[in-house]
């Protein structure tokens, strides 16, 4: 069975205060345990503020890092600093990342390599632009963008639990516009196919596929209850505790679902 993961990406948002508040209300308002798998994933200079509030109950996630080990990269984080820190999921290859900061696939293949190498869990954001998806590339872009971003990815890597894919439609986030259950399905059966040539049927059936683009309380069981959505990332909706909690309470009416 495959356990949902609901991960609340917060971006750049957020003061120290804030990130430590909204925390505290997610702790208090989960169930413990909790049934789902539930990160929350603040910047960077508020991880080590966020980790004193979660306790176990909750994981803590990166958005970013860097893939060389350590040395003269000015302004870079790696993967054994975050490591350090308690953090458990990285993303790599986010839209915001590949599309404002100049992210190349290559870079994000080096990133996700990293990530897994050194024991952490890799979250791997796939997703085409609206241009893309009226020209009918969605599935060349995302599969290139898999190809590339699992080039280095071990099968005992993915086998461990250590892979998460997130789809993230670029026409999706921040919009307002959800992509529907249907179409976010057709996307991620798709991914579970790549998965399933990459690294075999059994391999493939456990490795979580997330959604995120404008994912909320109110969308949330209909896209939870697709057979590959196995997750959900959020932004926007992430920073409000009563919706994030109510995105959870949602995977966990739906949870017996595989
Ligand atoms: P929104 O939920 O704000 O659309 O953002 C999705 C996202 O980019 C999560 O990583």
């Amino acid at each position: 069975m495959r356990k949902y993961l609901i991960a609340g990406n917060w971006k750049m948002n957020l003061d120290r205060a804030e990130s430590v508040d909204l925390a505290t209300q997610i702790i208090a308002k989960l169930p413990s345990p909790c049934p789902v798998e539930v990160s929350v994933i603040p910047t960077l200079v508020h991880l080590e503020a966020v980790k004193h509030v979660i306790g176990s109950n909750v994981q803590l996630g990166a958005q970013n890092v860097y893939f060389e080990k350590k040395g003269a990269f000015t302004g870079e984080v790696s993967v054994g600093m975050l490591r350090d820190m308690g953090v458990k999921y990285v993303l790599a290859g986010h839209s915001e990342r590949r599309h404002i900061l100049g992210e190349t696939d290559e870079i994000v293949g080096k990133k996700a390599h990293a990530i897994v190498t050194e024991g952490l869990g890799l979250i791997l954001c796939v997703g085409e632009t609206l241009e893309q998806r009226q020209h009918f590339k969605t599935v060349e872009v995302v599969g290139r963008q898999l190809d590339a971003g699992l080039a280095h990815v071990a099968a005992a890597s993915a086998e461990s639990g250590h892979l998460v894919i997130a789809y993230e439609p670029v026409w999706a986030i921040g919009t307002g516009l959800t992509a529907t259950p249907a179409q976010a399905q057709e996307v991620h059966a798709f991914i579970r196919t790549k998965l399933v040539e990459k690294y075999g049927q059994e391999t493939a059936q456990n490795i979580r596929i997330q959604y995120g683009g404008s994912a909320k309380k109110a969308n949330a069981a209909d896209l939870l209850a697709q057979v590959d959505i196995d997750g959900l990332l959020i932004g926007g909706a992430s920073l409000m505790a009563d919706e994030f909690i109510g995105i959870v309470q949602a995977a966990i009416a739906g949870q017996p679902k595989h």
